[in-house]
């Protein structure tokens, strides 16, 4: 039993390790966006340097939340490059550098994210652990929110 959320050890612990993953992913993703505001180029450049950065601040906000959630379910959250690497499905960006590139590598990033926070989300629910789940549920409106639109962006 989990003294802080009075959780299940097993359910806190497992869940713990998932959101270890989703940090790991999220710090990729947070990084690939710096990369992406510095380096756009062309006649969108305005418009989507100022739209990274927004995603990143926002993701910056979300690594700290669900670190500090992985500790107050007991765990330690990943805090290296490398375990962060070798623990995304996110892969690294390396030097894109148009709108179309850029906007496609982060829907992609999108649909891995809400992949990993709806198996959050319900594993969070068998456990009835609502700490994890109202984050869950935050991103998972926001991030939906932001496919819509850079998915209309592409004209997709
Ligand atoms: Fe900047």
């Amino acid at each position: 039993m989990n003294t802080i959320t009075g959780l299940k050890g097993q359910s806190n612990q497992e869940i713990a390790h998932k959101l270890n993953e989703l940090l790991a992913n999220y710090e990729v993703y947070y990084q690939n966006l710096r990369g992406f505001h510095w380096n756009i180029k062309g006649s969108d450049f305005f418009v989507l340097h100022e739209k990274f950065e927004e995603l990143y601040n926002a993701a910056q906000l979300s690594i700290d939340e669900v670190a500090e959630r992985i500790l107050t379910l007991g765990e330690k959250p990943l805090h290296t490059y490398t375990d962060f690497v070798a623990a995304s499905s996110i892969k690294e960006y390396k030097d894109l550098s148009d709108s179309k590139s850029t906007v496609e590598a982060l829907l992609e990033s999108l649909r891995i994210l809400i992949s990993l926070e709806r198996e959050i989300l319900s594993m969070a629910g068998e456990a009835n652990d609502e700490g994890t789940l109202a984050l869950m549920s935050e991103y998972l409106a926001a991030q939906e929110k932001t496919v819509w639109m850079f998915a209309s962006f592409l004209n997709k």
